[in-house]
């Protein structure tokens, strides 16, 4: 309990940083800045046009690296990046949000549906270094599960990552709680699934991010379960590609 209290000022920290965010879409930018796969503002009651003239944040920000170890794993999401290209991965603005999230959690256990080359999972675990933290990240794809096991190798963060190979929808049922953070990148039409396999297995105060959450791309189903559920506490971040928050109430 007493973890949670001291927590709880951080979280309401992030929490405003995310509300502000989720009013603007941006273009891409570099690894440690802004930017990726935008995505329109959700709108609805509720929703103003944002902080600054005509809904635009009025300042920018990126990454300033504390020490070595992160200027590290930073240097090395931009090589990957560059030598291997986009491949589905986080923009930056969505991989700070999660290492920010993760950090802020303090969190133990963080669970990643989607790996890919491994570039959300290095941003988490930009975090989980700090926090004696582990992410347990699923792929379905071998070769890409052998990629991102040679990118976490590089980045200096393999003990913070295990690659669980195989079907999500499965192997999540392997999974014990409590986990801290929860995100979900894979196939879309999937993620009510997940949602509802894992939001037991979430701790009090613990949060589902979802990926791609614009009008788009976002499965409605899942959509309606994350902002109807009284067990959650859902907000959406648009600066990146597009993000849902969903906290699992106490
Ligand atoms: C959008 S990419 C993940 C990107 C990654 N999170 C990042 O930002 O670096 C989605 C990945 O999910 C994998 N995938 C799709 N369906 C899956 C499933 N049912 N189980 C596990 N992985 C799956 C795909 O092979 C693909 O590599």
């Amino acid at each position: 309990m007493r973890r949670f209290a001291i927590l709880t000022p951080w979280l309401a920290t992030v929490l405003f940083v995310v509300m502000v965010g989720s009013l603007s879409a941006q273009p891409p930018g570099p690894p440690g800045g802004r930017g990726g796969r935008g995505g329109p503002p959700p709108g609805g009651p509720g929703f103003g046009p944002g902080p600054g003239a005509g809904g635009q944040i009025a300042f920018e920000s990126s990454t300033q690296p504390k020490d070595e170890d992160e200027a590290k794993i930073l240097k090395a999401i931009e090589d990957i990046l560059q030598k291997q290209g986009r491949r589905m991965n986080v923009p930056a603005a969505d991989g700070r949000l999660l290492r920010t999230l993760a950090e802020s959690l303090d969190a133990k256990q963080v669970v990643e549906i989607g790996t890919s080359n491994g570039i959300s999972a290095i941003w988490m675990a930009m975090a989980l270094r700090k926090t004696d933290g582990h992410v347990t990240t699923h792929e379905i794809d071998p070769d890409t599960a052998a990629l991102a096991r040679e990118n976490f190798a590089a980045a200096g963060v393999a003990d913070r990552i295990t690659v669980v190979e195989g079907d999500a929808h499965q192997k999540v049922t392997e999974l014990k709680g409590p986990i801290d953070l929860v995100f979900i990148d894979a196939d879309k039409e999937g993620y009510l699934d997940y949602f509802q396999k894992l939001l037991p297995l979430v701790r009090p105060g613990g949060i589902i991010c979802a990926h791609n959450m614009n009008a788009r791309q976002a499965d409605p189903a899942f959509v309606k379960a994350i902002t109807t559920s009284p067990e959650v506490e859902t907000l959406f971040y648009m600066q990146g590609g597009g993000m849902s928050i969903s906290m699992k109430k106490r």
